[in-house]
């Protein structure tokens, strides 16, 4: 059943493997410079040979992971995949996160298959909404981060005062790897604080090279940049009196962040980053099981469906499974057994696929992310193993907060219709909510962020050949409720309950004025937040 191994791959070490992997993902609020420092770093790695190849936007050569019409409509990336090369002797693996703000359940999917996050700043404009959004799922999930000051050859906000806004906005300690010689707008270099050298840069057209970075020690820094290193290293060893400086256990428990400064588009400060991820971001560790022992990286191949994608080949119409290796090696061909079904599952078609570049996989360790391309009978959250059954928590969902009715423009089409709605629901696109009164031709899609709608829309009529009508219903709020108690909620004036895949019931409100009021109706009724987040 194996194909495309050898003796050498299989004589392999797991725990090894393993070892040398980094998985993470970049959170940051739209602009930040997430595509940018994406390329760089592939850059870095020589995994492409100029920038500009993977993400670039308006302008820029084009993305490989805006691929749907939409997104390139629009400028946004809605779809992730992951980008693996290697640096030194590490595979790194750098998943990727949607930009819009709409599409937070599947940056929380992705979050869930990481090991480490990168938490990028734009240097003017300090921690901004999605980033503290993003920030509050790393804190839950107790993702370490690396914090990157970005943009700082632009005029910007103060550094120390940056320090400020991270302890004061998330509660983590900031401990400076690397601090700026010269104000954002003057970037010169930085004092790598570890050794107390400085790390000078020298710009390169439009970034598109890896700009050279020469090492100078502390006395040929003072003669060269005189006053601008003299404040760089006061700064420096304030931080250090305050006890800001980097700490592995802290930083592992999520208490305290390191931090970098850096011009992702002129490659500054992005080789740093590769040798933070090698050298303190944590590698794959065993993985909490429901009801048993954590999963050792060791023990037999295990992983989990963290995102499905659609539509990413137009000409073949094809849908991949993501999954991200949790515990021993993957092998192309082997038969795993899929756990929520309890059927075998054959993985003939296995793919590395960042935007549109796709690589046949042979084999993956812990850590590593696949695509299986007949992966449509698994959805969201789904286990696959090999031998030890075992079963990984499932991905909770975000509370949605706009509804629509959807229905089929041509009622002739039901089937696809309904396939289509199924398919969509199973990826995760949204959220499929049901209930007697509406029936199956009529069922209400539930999402976190309106644009999932369009993506619906979109690939109802260009995929599933089911071109829809969706209408808007006035419900903002989503609480779950139980079946005692959803008669009664929906018997309330402008509330409705409906039923999602997964079984949970959700109560629709308008307005939280509304829901006061019921709740002032029945005080004994259970309404919660969906989410688990
Ligand atoms: P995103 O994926 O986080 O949304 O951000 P993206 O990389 O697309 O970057 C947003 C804008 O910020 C881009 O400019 C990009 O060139 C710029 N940028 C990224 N990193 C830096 C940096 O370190 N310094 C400076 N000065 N600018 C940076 P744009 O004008 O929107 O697009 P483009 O025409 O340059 O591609």
């Amino acid at each position: 059943m194996r194909h495309g191994t050898t003796s050498v791959v299989q004589d392999l070490d797991v725990g090894q493997e393993a070892a040398r992997r980094r998985s993470f993902a970049v959170i940051s609020h739209p602009d930040a410079g997430k595509s940018t420092l994406t390329e760089a770093l592939a850059l870095h790695a020589h995994a492409i040979t100029e920038a500009g190849h993977i993400n670039g936007k308006s302008g820029r050569r084009h993305t490989v992971s805006d691929w749907m019409e939409m997104e390139q409509a629009r400028g946004i990336s809605i779809t992730s995949a992951s980008l693996q090369f290697s640096y030194r002797d590490t595979v790194i693996n750098l998943l990727d996160t949607p930009g819009h703000a709409d599409f937070s359940e599947d940056t929380y999917r992705v979050l869930s298959a990481v090991d480490a996050a990168v938490m990028l700043i734009d240097a003017a404009k300090g921690l901004e909404a999605q980033t503290m959004k993003l920030f509050a799922v790393c804190k839950h999930r107790g993702i370490p981060l690396i914090t990157i000051i970005n943009k700082w050859d632009r005029p910007g906000l103060d550094a120390l005062a940056l320090m400020d806004e991270i302890t004061e906005k998330t509660g983590l300690e900031p401990t400076p790897l690397t601090w700026p010689v010269g104000v954002a707008g003057d970037f010169r270099g930085v004092v790598d604080r570890s050794s107390g050298n400085y790390v000078r840069f020298t710009p390169t057209s439009g970034g598109a090279h890896v700009a050279p970075e020469d090492v100078l020690p502390p006395a040929a820094a003072a003669a060269q940049e005189g006053a601008a290193w003299d404040t760089a290293v006061e700064e420096s060893e304030l931080l250090g009196a305050s006890g800001q400086d980097y700490d592995p256990e802290s930083f592992l428990a999520g208490i305290s962040t390191p931090v970098l400064f850096a011009s992702a588009v002129r490659n500054f400060g992005v080789h740093a980053l590769l040798d933070v991820l090698v050298d303190v971001a944590p590698s794959p560790g065993p993985r909490p099981a429901v009801g048993g022992e954590p999963r050792a990286v060791d023990d037999p191949f295990s992983a989990f469906v963290f995102k499905m994608q659609a539509g990413m080949d137009t000409s073949h119409r094809d849908r991949l499974a993501f999954i991200r290796v949790c515990s021993g090696m993957f092998e192309r061909g082997m038969v795993v057994t899929h756990g929520r079904t309890g059927r075998p599952f054959a993985t003939k078609y296995a793919q590395q696929a960042f935007g549109r570049e796709r690589t046949v996989i042979d084999t993956a360790y812990p850590g590593d992310v696949v695509g299986l391309v007949n992966g449509a009978d698994l959805r969201v959250g789904d286990t696959l193993y090999l031998d030890k059954k075992v079963e990984y928590p499932p991905l909770p969902t975000f509370a949605p907060e706009h509804f629509a009715v959807v229905r089929a423009k041509d009622a002739g089409k039901y089937k696809q219709f309904r396939r289509g709605v199924a398919q969509l629901e199973a990826e995760g696109v949204v959220q499929v909510l049901r209930s007697d009164l509406r029936g199956d031709q009529a069922p209400v899609l539930a999402a976190v962020g309106p644009m999932q709608f369009e993506v619906a829309e979109h690939r109802m009529a260009t995929e599933f050949n089911s071109p829809v009508y969706l209408d808007r219903l006035g419900y903002t709020i989503a609480l779950r409720t139980t079946r005692e108690w959803a008669k009664v909620i929906g018997a309330e004036r402008g509330v409705e309950v409906l039923a999602r895949e997964d079984g949970e019931l959700l109560a629709l409100f308008p307005d939280p004025w509304r829901v006061s009021s019921v709740r002032t109706h029945h005080p004994n009724a259970v309404l919660e937040k969906p989410t688990a987040a």
